[in-house]
C-alpha cells in the first residue's frame, strides 16, 4: 500500500554550531518520502527524543560516531508506526523505536528498529526510562559503578533523563544517593526521584553543601557534566572509588574543554575512572530492559517528561535542554498515532 503523504518534514544540520548552537544552525525542509525496499520499512514519526550526544555529531571533531554532514537530517531516537513494511517480523501499525532522525517519515532496515512493547504506557518510555537514557543509567550505575549497599553515590546532572533514574537504581541497590542540580527546582526534583539529598551546584556554597552532604565521603561518582562541579566531587573521593564518565555536558559547547581533572587524584584514591558507552552493551538491552520495565510497573521508578509539541520547534527544545531548561526527559511530540 502505497502512503497517501507524499513530503517529508525534516530539521536538518545548516551549520556546524560554533560555540553555543543557533537557530540558524538548523533548517527544516521537505524531501519526499521514500519507499522501503525487501527487508525496510516505513516509518511515520510520533515522538523524538533530544539528547546532549547530537551537540557532537554537529561538530567535526573526532568522536566515536561519524559527524554529520551539513545538509543531514538530525539524527536521533525516534518513536514511530510502522506504515509500509517489507519485513515479515514488523507489520503496519506496529510501534517502533530506532535511529530515525527529526524527520516526519523515516525508511530502515526492520533489524535496525526495536518493537515497543503493547504493555509500555506510555510507549514513549522506550525513549527513556525503557530506552536508551534508562540503558545508560542501568549499564553505566551497575557494570561500571558497581555500587554496593551502604556506599554513598552521587550523581551529576541528577535532575535530567538519565540522572533520573541513576538515583532510583542506585536507592534500589542499597545505596545513599547525593543528586547535583541547577537551581531550586531541579532540586526539589531530584527529591521526587528519591534522591536522599540534592544539591545545586549553582548555589555559592555548592562545595560546601557537598561536604555536607557526604560526610562519609564518595564511593560512586555518576558524571553527566564534568568541568567544575565534577572538581567539586572529585575532592571528596573515598579509596577505591568509581568514577563512572558517562558524559560531560558542560564542555560540549566549549571551542577548548577546561582542564578540571588531575590523575594524580588516582593515586591518592586509589580509584578508577571510566568512561563508557551505552551502544557497547546492544548484547544486554533485553536484559535492562525486562529490569527497567518491572520496575516502572512496580512503581520503583518514576521519570518525568518534558514535552515540547511541533517537529519545527525540535531545535528550540534542544537548545533550552543544553540551557538545563529541561524538568525530565527532552522529547519532542511530532504526530499522534493512527492519525
Ligand atoms: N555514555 C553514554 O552512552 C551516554 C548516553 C546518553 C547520555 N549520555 C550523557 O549523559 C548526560 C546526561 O544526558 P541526558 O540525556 O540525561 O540530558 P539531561 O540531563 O536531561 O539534560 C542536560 C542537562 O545538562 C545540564 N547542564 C547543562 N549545562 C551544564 C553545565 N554547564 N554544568 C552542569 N550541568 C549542565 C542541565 O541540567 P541543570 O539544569 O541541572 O544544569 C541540563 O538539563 C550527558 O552528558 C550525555 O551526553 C551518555
Amino acid at each position: 500500500m502505497a502512503v497517501l503523504v507524499k513530503t517529508n518534514r525534516r530539521v536538518t544540520l545548516a551549520a556546524r554550531p560554533e560555540g553555543f548552537p543557533k537557530d540558524s544552525d538548523f533548517a527544516l525542509d521537505e524531501a519526499e518520502v521514500g519507499e522501503p525496499g525487501p527487508g525496510e520499512v516505513l516509518v511515520r514519526t510520533l515522538w523524538v527524543s533530544v539528547d546532549p550526544y547530537q551537540r557532537g555529531r554537529m561538530s567535526e571533531a573526532r568522536s566515536y560516531a561519524k559527524s554529520l554532514e551539513l545538509g543531514d537530517v538530525i539524527t536521533s531516537q525516534s518513536l514511530g508506526e510502522v506504515v509500509e513494511s517489507q519485513d515479515a517480523r514488523l507489520s503496519p501499525g506496529d510501534l517502533v523505536v530506532g535511529q530515525l532522525g527529526w524527520q516526519e517519515y523515516a525508511v530502515a532496515r526492520g533489524g535496525s528498529v526495536r518493537r515497543v512493547p503493547e504493555f509500555l504506557d506510555p510507549p514513549t518510555l522506550a525513549l527513556h526510562v525503557v530506552g536508551m537514557t534508562g540503558m545508560t543509567a542501568y549499564f553505566g550505575l551497575l557494570d561500571v559503578g558497581q555500587p554496593k549497599p551502604g556506599d554513598t553515590v552521587v550523581v551529576s546532572g541528577a535532575a535530567g533523563a538519565v540522572g533520573q533514574i541513576v538515583g532510583q537504581i542506585a536507592k534500589l541497590m542499597g545505596c545513599r544517593t547525593i543528586g547535583i542540580a541547577g537551581g531550586p527546582d531541579k532540586c526539589t526534583d531530584c527529591t521526587l526521584y528519591g534522591y536522599d539529598v540534592a544539591i545545586d551546584y549553582k548555589a555559592a556554597d555548592f562545595r560546601n553543601a557537598l561536604k555536607a552532604g557526604c560526610p562519609d565521603g564518595v564511593d560512586v561518582y555518576f558524571d553527566n557534566v564534568g568541568g567544575e562541579v565534577s572538581a567539586g566531587v572529585h575532592a571528596r573521593l573515598n579509596v577505591g572509588a568509581r568514577i563512572v564518565i558517562c558524559g560531560q555536558v558542560s564542555q560540549y559547547n566549549l571551542e577548548r574543554p577546561e582542564p578540571t581533572f588531575h590523575p594524580g587524584l588516582l593515586i591518592v584514591h586509589r580509584a578508577r575512572m571510566e568512561g563508557f558507552l551505552v551502544t557497547d552493551y546492544a548484547h544486554r538491552y533485553d536484559e535492562a530492559a525486562v529490569r527497567l520495565a518491572r520496575w516502572v510497573a512496580e512503581g520503583s521508578i518514576r521519570w518525568r517528561e518534558d514535552v515540547t509539541e511541533g517537529l519545527e520547534n525540535a531545535p528550540a527544545a534542544f537548545m533550552g535542554m543544553l540551557r538545563g531548561e529541561n524538568r525530565g526527559k527532552a522529547l519532542v511530540k511530532v504526530a499522534e498515532r493512527g492519525g
